[in-house]
């Protein structure tokens, strides 16, 4: 049955600007974020404390949690890879990070450098340093579906590493189409078998539009009851490490979804599309979410 209410994690300031070529200033993600409360989001992910040669982008995101710190109504989420990321996010006073394994060999290899068992031990370590020091820990299975390197993914694969992060701690897991690739049948069945493996209130899900599928997917995926949905204002996003993906599912579109289903998220879709708006015109590009156009032609 559909849940009630459904809890968006926004990951734009994150997902969505990793992958830019540009640069975005300081400010521009401050006003985004800024934006992005004023909507109504209560969980936003506010950027990475990774190897600032491989995601130039995220460099400045000390900074950014720093403008946030007394913002206590907003869960904020940073993504941390191993130690000496948590420990710049400790010192940012980051209240929530992230950790992101992936369900393949070569993903792993390529987005963490390490292979997929030395970089689940290394996130099992970041976990228990977190915890130990009051922080709360998210988790995510990249490649939950399909890999870029390695083709389809068995749901039995990525179900239990979620099991493993939530071993770890993790509050909620987020199962992740990396590549945009899943439709239905396929998300179904990797979220059937999430559900099977971890309480069902731990599990989000995370849709790349590479195929036009994250709308529908996450609406199946809402159908077993899963009611945490990860998505990105205007659509923006991507990931450095798989190649050729789209964006991620966007805010707007999911909001437009839900309201229609008569499910409760507490945004407010105009301030979103206006935050969509704006921080489309930073990067120089037209709003991509069908919503925002729609809304904008009315
Ligand atoms: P490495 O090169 O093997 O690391 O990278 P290293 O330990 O050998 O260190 C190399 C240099 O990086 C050193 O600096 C370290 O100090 C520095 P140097 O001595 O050369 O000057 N370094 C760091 N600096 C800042 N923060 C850190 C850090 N760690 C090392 N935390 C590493 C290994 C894991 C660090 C690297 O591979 C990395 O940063 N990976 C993250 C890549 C990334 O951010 N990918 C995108 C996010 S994941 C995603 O988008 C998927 C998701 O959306 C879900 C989905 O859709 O699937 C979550
Ligand atoms: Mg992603």
């Amino acid at each position: 049955a559909l849940p009630k209410s459904v809890r968006i994690v926004e990951v734009g300031p994150r997902d969505g600007l990793q992958n830019e070529k540009g640069l975005v200033p300081l400010a521009a993600k401050v006003a985004l974020i800024e934006r992005l409360v004023a909507a109504g989001l209560r969980t936003i992910e506010a950027g990475s404390f990774v190897a600032p040669r491989w995601v130039p982008q995220m460099a400045d995101t000390d900074r950014v949690v720093a403008q946030f710190r007394s913002t206590l109504d907003v869960e904020m989420p940073v993504l941390v890879p191993n130690l000496k990321g948590l420990e710049l996010a400790k010192a940012a006073g980051a209240r929530t990070v992230a950790i992101f394994a992936a369900a393949t060999e070569s993903f792993a290899r390529a987005n963490l450098n390490a292979p997929r068992a030395e970089s689940i031990a290394r996130f099992a370590e970041v976990a228990a340093g977190a915890r130990a020091h009051g922080m709360r820990v998210r988790g995510y299975v990249s490649c939950a579906v399909h890999c870029p390197y390695e083709g389809w993914v068995e749901p039995g694969v990525a179900a239990e590493l979620a099991a493993a992060l939530t071993e770890m701690g993790c509050y909620e897991v987020s199962m992740c189409d990396t590549t945009g690739a899943a439709s239905p049948g396929r998300a179904r069945a990797m979220a059937a078998a999430t559900i099977a493996a971890i309480p069902l209130e731990q599990v989000a899900v995370h849709f790349h539009d590479t195929f036009g599928q994250a709308l529908v997917n996450t609406l199946t995926c809402l159908e077993l009851g899963i009611s945490v949905v990860d998505s990105s204002v205007s659509g923006l996003g991507g990931c450095p490490y798989s190649p050729g993906a789209a964006g991620n599912l966007a805010t707007e579109d999911l909001v437009y979804m839900l309201e229609g289903l008569g499910i409760e998220t507490g945004v407010d879709l105009e301030a979103l599309v206006e935050a969509g708006r704006q921080i489309s015109g930073v990067l120089g590009r037209t709003p991509a979410s069908r919503t925002a156009l729609a809304m904008a032609g009315r």
